[in-house]
């Protein structure tokens, strides 16, 4: 019998995984994370926190781009998995009906509040994107799709057809014909979109990711009215604000909107097994799957996997156990009311902006006495990056900023984060802010020596 030893291959692997991922994988990968400092290597993972090779602890606001709703290695997640594998449920029968699926889409319903829906699951947030562009076509037969400007909705060709981002779209032409761009919240510019009765379906995130730009109180009742009017469907696109993450089960319905469909992923998952799901009612799905021959017109053959939907039915548990939404939203007023009240005190932030544990700290280049000739827009850019990487190197603090140009650092840490943690994130934005300040832009500076040796395209572009 063939024995496993995965202790070994981390051994043998992990000192070298940066040059070796280069050699196999995706080198410019590497040189970016060389160049912003996130090339090092992390041995252990519990909660919020990541430990490094000399034992350092790290407190994580980047939360596997905000998936890791239960931290790393929750037990329940643990036990449930090991439960899985040990009672070993014959999985991937095909021709079945899983009793592991009925029990997640019972429980997934119940924890939304939408017991009229049907539900499909999905491996990932960009293919319950993909099945709700395919459903929406199958129920209202009609070929467009419409979504705001700086949307992100998965970066497969169908959610890649409604995506913001130029830089993104680029060399994946040519996309998914008939999707319309409209500005962010233009309910006019909306209207007239949707005008011709030809757009399927509107597909929107509650709150956008990229920036953390919640939409002004009222125009999602408004858009909502629209979509009824001209008979689009509405799509909350819920895979990062879902489940918690902004503060409620569903953050659309903070803003007082039911929509159509819903498509979960990153809350539902937690990070520990690929998971997504798209709910919507029943009428909706039956014209989808109309027919007996067309009961399979959509499906993927991991999608009702036992450890998936194990997963799943633990993560729903934990959250309803600990009170993890409520906690979001506990934890989530405190950092904002942390970093807003430390904003008149520090150069350098223009606004704290957030739902729950997804939260946006815009900059302010010019009070970071950056001026750099020649940088035009790439300036907040930079800034943002060089105050990420302070936050990392000085504070063990890991973020991101949010999308080129925009100047936002983004926190989305595990939702089990707690008042001392709060603590960590505010101090570090502290003494960062007020060191990149003092600096009058030298690591800034220094950011832009270290990329025009990069040979990275992304980076290069950058600094042009
Ligand atoms: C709103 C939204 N939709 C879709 C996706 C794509 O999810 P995935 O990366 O699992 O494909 C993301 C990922 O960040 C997202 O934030």
């Amino acid at each position: 019998m063939a024995t496993f030893d995965l202790q070994s291959i981390l051994d043998a692997y992990g000192p070298d995984a940066g040059r070796d991922y280069a050699a196999h994988l995706n080198p410019r990968f590497h040189d970016l994370l060389r160049l912003v400092g996130f090339d090092r290597r992390f041995v252990r993972g519990e909660g919020p926190y990541l430990w490094d090779e000399q034992g350092s602890r790290y407190l994580d606001a980047i939360g596997g781009f905000a998936c890791l709703s239960l931290g790393r290695d929750h037990p329940v997640l643990r036990d449930a998995l090991e439960q899985s594998l040990r009672i070993a449920p014959p999985t991937l029968i095909q021709f079945e009906t899983p009793p592991l699926a009925v029990a997640l889409a019972e429980s997934l319903k119940r924890f939304l509040d939408r017991p009229g829906d049907r539900v499909f699951f999905v491996n990932s947030g960009t293919e319950s994107v993909e099945a709700a562009m395919k459903i929406a076509r199958a129920a209202t037969g009609r070929p467009g799709f419409a979504h705001w400007s700086n949307a992100f909705h998965g970066l497969t060709l169908g959610a890649l057809s409604m995506n913001g981002a130029e830089w993104l779209r680029r060399g994946f032409e040519p996309l998914v014909p008939g999707c319309r761009e409209v500005p962010f919240a233009d309910t006019d510019a909306l209207r007239a979109a949707l005008a011709d009765e030809s757009v399927a379906a509107f597909f929107f995130e509650p709150v956008q990711g990229k920036g953390v730009i919640p939409h002004p109180p009222g125009v999602l009742r408004e858009v909502a009215e629209i979509c009824r009017e001209t008979g689009t469907l509405l799509v909350a696109d819920e895979v990062q604000t879902g489940l918690g993450r902004a503060g409620a089960a569903l953050a659309s319905r903070t803003d007082g909107v039911e929509p159509d469909l819903v498509c979960v992923s990153k809350g539902l998952s937690a990070g520990a097994i690929p998971l997504g799901a798209v709910l919507g009612s029943a009428a909706i799905f039956d014209r989808v799957f109309d027919s007996v021959e067309r009961s399979v017109v959509h499906s993927s053959t991991f999608r009702e996997n036992p450890l998936a939907m194990t997963n799943g039915l633990a993560v729903l548990h934990v959250l309803r156990e600990e009170a993890i939404v409520e906690r979001s939203a506990r934890m989530g007023a405190a950092l904002v009311a942390g970093l807003r009240d430390l904003a008149p005190t520090v150069p350098g932030i223009r606004e704290v902006r957030g739902r729950g544990l997804m939260i946006g700290v815009e900059l302010d280049p010019p009070a970071l006495a950056i001026d750099m000739p020649g940088l035009a827009n790439r300036t907040s850019t930079l800034v943002a990056q060089a105050l990420v990487m302070r936050l990392l190197q000085r504070h063990r603090l890991l973020t991101q900023s949010t999308s080129k140009g925009s100047g936002v650092i983004k926190l989305v840490p595990p939702l089990v984060i707690s008042e001392e943690d709060v603590d960590w994130i505010v101090e570090a934005f502290r003494e960062s802010l007020v060191e990149l300040a003092r600096g009058r832009g030298a690591a800034v500076r220094g950011l832009i020596k270290m990329m025009r040796k990069a040979p990275g395209v992304v980076l290069r572009e950058a600094v042009q």
